[in-house]
């Protein structure tokens, strides 16, 4: 019997497991990271390691381009990373936003978490602790995030997020300067490529759990420009009493309405998880209807659901899931509405 085969049966022995737990379950196909995740359980670490664990694979991975370094450049061409991880039990969180020359944004950001009273540093600010805590700094640029940002350059730099500014932001670079409200039309940017943050939650068999987010943020974002992903209650919540969610999509929108927060606190008034991921993804919809985004929930008994709302590009959402039915993670996808 292998090492891991041992382990999981250690894990998943009857008399230890509690109902579905322990479990692990994260957004989209990053079929390493959930791997990475409940490895690191079935060796012995905490779920917060198992997070970290688990969104550290896609940062060094640079999953889908949209996690870690080399991805998303920003208008001037720089990546940087937006982090969150938060202990179901202890309430306790750390995130950092516009994180500069660290590719490490979940370790920075339990960093955070763990060597200081704070719950978010972003910035140079946050680069700078990082390296007061022994992350090394190095430029996050790649040969293609480089040519990708040479190819906006060369196009006019199409897409922007710019609106009420003089040039024409559909058709000109900066600099801008701003003018009255000149009804532009409304434009459409996001894709399944332009928001693809890990999500990721991971309960033990005693039902601790943790949830945590990892992110390069929107393609050609203004810089300063900060997403769902680091907020709490909006990329990511966990509350051991109840359960866990996590986002991804269009952050921009997606954190005016607090998606993972809602989903447990819906799930703490008794909602099974698919519903509580369905009535966030609602609230979302009823004010901005062709929104990107997905969301997955799971509760403190193990069971867990997803929902995502349909959009051209978005029609099925796929979500990784370990837990003791399986040594290997199961791909999972659910219908968007
Ligand atoms: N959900 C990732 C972002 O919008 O930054």
């Amino acid at each position: 019997m292998s090492t891991s085969m041992i382990y999981f049966t250690l894990m998943c022995f009857p008399t230890f497991a509690q109902t579905s737990l322990p479990l692990v379950i994260n957004t989209w196909s990053f079929k390493n990271a959930t791997a990475a995740a409940w490895a690191t359980l079935q060796a012995g670490g905490s779920v917060l390691d198992a997070v970290e664990k688990g969104c550290d694979r896609c940062q060094e991975e640079q999953c889908d381009g949209s996690v870690g370094y080399g991805g998303s450049p920003d208008e001037s061409g720089e990546t940087t990373l937006d982090a969150l991880i938060m202990d179901g039990n202890t309430m306790e969180m750390g995130a950092v936003a516009d994180l500069k020359r660290v590719k490490n944004a979940i370790g920075v950001a339990r960093a955070i978490m763990e060597h200081t009273e704070h719950s978010m540093l972003v910035g140079e600010s946050a680069t700078l602790f990082a390296e007061n805590m022994g992350f090394v700094t190095e430029d996050l640029t790649t040969a293609k995030s480089l040519d990708m940002f040479t190819q906006w350059l060369k196009g006019s730099c199409q897409p922007n997020y710019r609106k009420n500014v003089f040039p024409n932001p559909t058709k000109s670079c900066r600099p801008y300067k701003p003018v009255a409200n000149t009804r532009m039309e409304k434009r459409l940017h996001t894709n399944i490529h332009s928001h693809d943050t890990i999500g990721i939650i991971a309960f033990d068999r005693y039902g601790h759990v943790a949830a945590g987010t990892s992110t390069n943020g929107l393609t050609h974002k203004i810089p300063g420009r900060v997403g769902d992903s680091p907020i709490v209650g909006a990329g990511a919540y966990a509350d051991s009493s109840v359960g866990a969610a996590a986002a991804t999509g269009d952050g921009d929108v997606m954190m005016r309405f607090l998606p993972s927060f809602l989903a447990v606190e819906m799930m703490r008034a008794g909602t099974d998880p698919s519903a509580a991921c369905e009535m966030a993804i609602s609230r979302i919809k009823r004010h901005y209807a062709d929104f990107f985004g997905a969301i997955i929930c799971a509760n403190a008994t193990g069971h867990y659901g997803a929902a995502c709302n349909k959009v051209p590009g978005l029609l099925q959402f796929h979500y990784m899931v370990s837990n003791c039915e399986s040594d290997t993670p199961l791909l999972k996808s659910v219908e968007c509405f």
